[in-house]
Parts: C-alpha cells; sequence; structure tokens
C-alpha cells in the first residue's frame, strides 16, 4: 500500500508561481482537522489563537509550548494530506535562536507537524535563518502580530502611514531573505499587502489584508459562528454552527426532561432468561428478609463458596 503523502513547502511556493489562491485555516483538534482536510484545504496552521477561541484567554500571550503540542498533534492525527503548521508560543522563540530552534524542533519531532510559524520581521530573521538551516521549514508573520498585542496598543491595523508601511515591507522581505516559505500579514491594508504580495517570490497568506495577496487564513472558529465573544472585521461567517449547537443542545435537554430520550431506538435488549434468573434471584432474596424491593433495585445474590 502506497502511503498517501503531505502537501510539501515547495508545492505551497509552487501554487503562487502558478497563480494559484492558497486557502489555509486553522484547526485545533481531531475532528475540526479531518473536516478541514475533507475540505480540500491544503495547509492548516495550528495557531496560537487556540488560547482565544479554545481555551478561553484574553489574548493568546498565556499559551505555552505544551498547549500547543498536545493540539499540533490532535491536528497531525486527525490529517494525511494536509500541510501542519505549527504556531510557536510566546516566549518559546523570543529569548534565543537555540531555544527557538529546541521549540521548534519539537513540534516536529513530537507534534508530527511539518513547519512552523514564528511571529517578528527584522528582529527575528537571524532566528529564521537559524531554524530553516537546521532543515525546519518556518512561515513568517508581521504586520500586526498578536503576541506584542500590548506593545501596539491593541489590535490595530499596521502600515496605515508612510514609516509603518515600510516597516511591514521590511519586515516581509527580511522573513524571504531569511529563507520563510511563506509569510502571513496580518491587519496590514490592501494596497500594501498588494505591493508586498508582489514584491515577495514566497507566498504572503493575508488575514485582514485584503485581496491582493497570494492566499488568505482564517480561524476556524471565526468562519464559522463558533466564538461569541467577537467577530473580527476581516471575517466572513459561512455558517452559524454555534447557533445550531445550542439549538440541538436545548431539544436534547429538553428531550431528556420530558422523557423522549432515550428511546427503544438509543437502548439495549438483554437475554431474557438472563432476566428471568435475576427475577428469582430477587425472589430467594425476598423471601430470605422479608422485603420486596422492586426487580430493577435487587441486589443479586453471592454464588455459592
Ligand atoms: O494563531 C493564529 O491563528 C494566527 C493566524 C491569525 C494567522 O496566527
Amino acid at each position: 500500500m502506497t502511503k498517501q503523502c503531505r502537501v510539501t513547502t515547495s508545492e505551497i511556493k509552487a501554487m503562487k508561481r502558478k497563480g494559484e489562491p492558497i486557502a489555509m485555516l486553522t484547526a485545533y483538534d481531531y475532528p475540526s482537522a479531518r473536516l478541514v482536510e475533507e475540505a480540500g484545504v491544503p495547509m492548516i496552521l495550528v495557531g496560537d489563537t487556540l488560547g482565544m477561541v479554545v481555551l478561553g484567554y484574553d489574548t493568546t500571550l498565556p499559551v505555552t509550548m505544551e498547549d500547543m503540542l498536545h493540539h499540533v498533534k490532535a491536528v497531525v492525527r486527525g490529517t494525511e494530506r494536509a500541510l501542519v503548521v505549527a504556531d510557536m508560543p510566546f516566549m518559546s522563540f523570543q529569548v534565543g535562536p537555540e531555544e527557538a530552534l529546541r521549540n521548534a524542533g519539537r513540534f516536529l519531532q513530537e507534534g508530527g507537524a511539518q513547519a512552523v510559524k514564528l511571529e517578528g520581521g527584522v528582529i527575528m530573521a537571524e532566528t529564521v535563518r537559524k531554524i530553516v538551516d537546521a532543515g525546519i521549514p518556518v512561515m513568517g508573520h508581521v504586520g500586526l502580530t498578536p503576541q506584542s498585542v500590548h506593545q501596539f496598543g491593541g489590535w490595530k491595523v499596521q502600515g496605515k502611514r508612510p514609516q509603518g508601511a515600510i516597516r511591514v515591507m521590511n519586515d516581509a522581505l527580511a522573513l524571504e531573505q531569511a529563507g520563510a516559505f511563506s509569510v502571513v500579514l496580518e491587519l496590514v491594508p490592501t494596497a500594501l499587502s498588494t505591493l508586498i504580495s508582489k514584491r515577495l517570490r514566497v507566498p504572503a497568506i493575508g488575514i485582514g489584508a485584503g485581496p491582493g495577496c497570494d492566499g488568505q487564513v482564517q480561524v476556524f472558529h471565526d468562519l464559522l459562528g463558533l466564538y461569541g465573544d467577537f467577530v473580527p472585521k476581516h471575517t466572513r461567517q459561512y455558517a452559524q454552527i454555534g447557533e445550531a449547537i445550542r439549538t440541538a443542545v436545548a431539544e436534547y435537554a429538553t428531550d431528556v426532561r420530558a422523557g423522549r430520550f432515550p428511546t427503544e431506538d438509543q437502548s439495549f435488549s438483554m437475554d431474557e432468561s438472563a432476566l428471568a434468573e435475576l427475577l428469582t434471584t430477587d425472589d430467594d432474596d425476598s423471601a430470605t428478609n422479608g422485603s420486596r424491593r422492586p426487580a430493577h433495585l435487587s441486589i443479586p445474590a453471592l454464588p455459592p463458596r
């Protein structure tokens, strides 16, 4: 039997050359990863957004390597074909290139991912180079980098003014030079992201960066109406799965309360002779202690020694 091969970073880069738009989506667990792959998405990001949409934190900052590895492993188990990119959490790569390389390696060795993503541009170029030189594909991430949300003073569009625009452009180019196989542009004006996408040879994957990028990435829970706390402007909700779940669960609870669930369809039968034996035992029991318990509460007699 031939083993199904996963999409490679070379294939992702070739998609840009061929002008094929790249659809990327996050996934955080086995069932969502399966669904995303079955829907034909070639590249899945196990984003540290899981801190917000799965674990309920206000930001991505509390997410740890162990949290990420736990979810990366589940996503890898749920996929055969998709390229799985593991997001490096806060403080797993900022301290220095050595530590960044060790943690990136864990995502491939323990997690089973095929690539890692990390936030930061020029300042992270040396780190990206070190990881790439070790044979680990890296996706860069510039513009609004959520792990620096406190430094940015909120979730603000980056590169609206000349100085900021030059910074975002230089960050993206530095990552390409350092060997990144693609770069995420987050919350960047359309005109700037279009220009950056044209300048880069590797794919620019946008989120809140308009239609001029080579690909798009979105958060699973945003796209499907599963995260009620906040819907970003850059998201289009393709379904209201949260509402569907709420309705279904309420129906289930109503059925339980009304005695409509379970019915015979969801129950199991037993051998009638076994039941008859139990009832006989119950009769013996009532004869010795004088009480008559309902059959379903009777205590089976101990076997003779
Ligand atoms: O963590 C994440 O999901 C991300 C995307 C928003 C690009 O970094």
